[in-house]
């Protein structure tokens, strides 16, 4: 598998294999996704992936060299 550069919101950053999980990616990380229903439903978990809005805990780390992470942060929560 690929080794996937990731950069996460607080500036550090970490390698994990494409094809992991993003919550998990995000655990070895040291980095908390926050999480709700961890069945793809409620939104709780979403993250931005290269500006895409993914779902955390549905979906894993796509093929890629380099991803940049934001948090997206829904001001009514
Ligand atoms: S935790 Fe609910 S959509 Fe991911």
């Amino acid at each position: 598998m690929k080794n996937v550069k990731i950069n996460w919101p607080n500036k550090k950053s970490s390698n994990c294999s494409a094809g992991v999980d993003w919550l998990k990616a995000a655990y070895d990380a040291n980095i908390e996704i926050p999480t709700g229903c961890l069945g793809g439903s409620c939104g709780a978990c979403e993250i931005e992936v290269n500006g895409e809005v993914v779902r955390a805990c549905i979906a894993t780390v796509p093929n890629k060299e380099e991803l940049n992470v934001e948090f997206f942060s829904d001001p009514y929560w």
